[in-house]
């Protein structure tokens, strides 16, 4: 761009100041490692879901007696329309992934500590919103998973007391799961909650930006600025982060694009068989289980036997995630300096969170039941004991300045 260009256009608009401010002086640690791609790779994935979303709208037919057919017809006769589903269905289970690393980073380094609280409890909120996206979005095709998976989670809502009833039926539109409900769920799936996604993610970057990124090594990199205030330990977003980033995106293509073209059911973990049948209202499918990434509060919810306390322990499993900055008192941010009774149940967490959302995935067995509460035990533990054995233990001394 021509410096007279620029400079007629900064006098109108803040372009040369926001790009130094967000990426070429925005300085970022210089030590991130592979779990710092996972923040632009969910951004990728987010524009993957809102650009084949557009197009799968284009010929997708809200309706109880079109959806599925329409669903059929993109795969068979839109140009290309199959590549879209895919690229949608397969993105979709992606994005989880994705986000459960990019929590789990957070994890690992206290990312969520002081001064980064509402950089955690947006992403949060970002999370409740994907769930909802990924559940509305699930009942669109209208296959037989679609309708009774929707079903049971409706029904969830039945178990409150006083207004249960009364609230389902709010929900659903009728008096059972129908083309009402099918029209409130494209409406919320197509612009509603990718509207509040966006503004989430705008609030979660900004919040960001505004205190710094975290790093591996959980020391903050303004303590050591050098005369130009830039900090020492910090290189610029642009061109460091946005180079090194187009390498993770590289290969996350890679593995996603091998998804997408070899095996976008994964076995009907992706796409589920049931889900290539019709809906239908009186057939009930042998197994209704959830998408996978649903799997551990699913869990939860089946390994507590009573159905109101079940739907309270599901919901206090995702509550509890919200007030994690005030749950660790740890004096030290990352695990790399904290005690090993903390770093091992990190890990451990990790392991029970993945047998938990496998468990979710199969028919609640005895033995699958057993190993479903003991899990459910240990994940409540693992948080609301943490403001106690998070200061008990001897942390291992932070460096000034992080070690590469
Ligand atoms: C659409 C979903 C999301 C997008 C696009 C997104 C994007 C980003 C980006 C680009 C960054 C900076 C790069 C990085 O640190 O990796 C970031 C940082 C962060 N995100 Fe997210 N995020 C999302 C969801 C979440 C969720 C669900 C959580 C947790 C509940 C979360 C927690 C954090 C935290 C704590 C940081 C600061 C990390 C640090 O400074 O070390 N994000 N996010």
């Amino acid at each position: 761009m021509g410096p007279k260009l620029l400079a007629w256009i900064d006098e109108r608009f803040p372009l040369t100041s926001t790009w130094e401010a967000h990426l070429s002086k925005y300085y970022a640690p210089k030590n991130f490692n592979f779990w710092y791609f996972f923040g632009s790779l969910a951004l990728l994935v987010l524009v993957n879901q809102i650009l084949t979303g557009i197009w799968l709208t284009m010929s997708y037919v809200p309706s109880a007696e079109g959806a599925f057919a329409s669903v059929e017809y993109i795969m068979r006769d839109v140009e290309y329309g199959w590549l879209l589903r895919y690229l949608h269905s397969t993105g979709a289970s992606a994005f989880f992934v994705v986000v459960y690393l990019h929590m789990f980073r957070a994890l690992l380094y206290g990312s969520y500590r002081k001064p980064r609280e509402l950089i955690w409890i947006f992403g949060m909120a970002i999370y409740l919103a994907l769930m909802a996206e990924a559940f509305m979005g699930y009942l669109l095709p209208w296959g037989q998973m679609s309708y009774w998976g929707a079903q049971v989670i409706i029904s969830l809502f039945g178990a409150i007391p006083v207004i249960g009833a009364d609230l389902q039926q709010w929900i659903r539109g009728d008096y059972l799961i129908s083309g009402i409900t099918l029209n409130r769920f494209f409406a919320l799936h197509v612009i509603a909650l990718p509207i509040v996604i966006l503004g989430l993610v705008v609030m979660h970057l900004v919040a960001l930006h505004e205190v710094g990124s975290n790093n591996p090594d959980g020391v903050d990199i303004k303590k050591f600025k050098d005369e130009t205030g830039k900090p020492l330990d910090g290189i610029g977003f642009h061109p460091y982060y946005t180079v090194k980033d187009i390498v993770g995106v590289v290969v996350f293509l890679f593995v996603f694009c091998t998804v997408v073209f070899f095996f976008p059911e994964m076995n009907g973990m992706f796409l589920e068989y049931a889900n290539f049948e019709p809906a239908n209202s009186l057939k009930t499918p042998d197994h209704i289980a959830p998408v996978w990434y649903f799997g551990a509060f699913y869990s939860i919810l089946r390994a507590i036997p009573d159905k109101l306390m079940g739907v309270i322990g599901m919901g206090g499993a995702i509550a509890i995630l919200f007030v994690l900055p005030w749950l660790d008192r740890s004096p030290v941010k990352s695990w790399r300096y904290k005690g090993p009774f903390f770093r091992i149940n990190i890990i451990v967490f990790g392991i029970v969170f993945m047998i938990l959302t496998w468990l979710g995935t199969k028919p609640a067995t005895e033995t699958y039941t057993l190993i479903a509460r003991i899990c459910t035990v240990y994940y409540f533990a693992f948080f609301l004991l943490m403001p106690f054995y998070s200061v008990m233990e001897k942390t291992k001394p932070v460096p000034e300045r992080v070690t590469g």
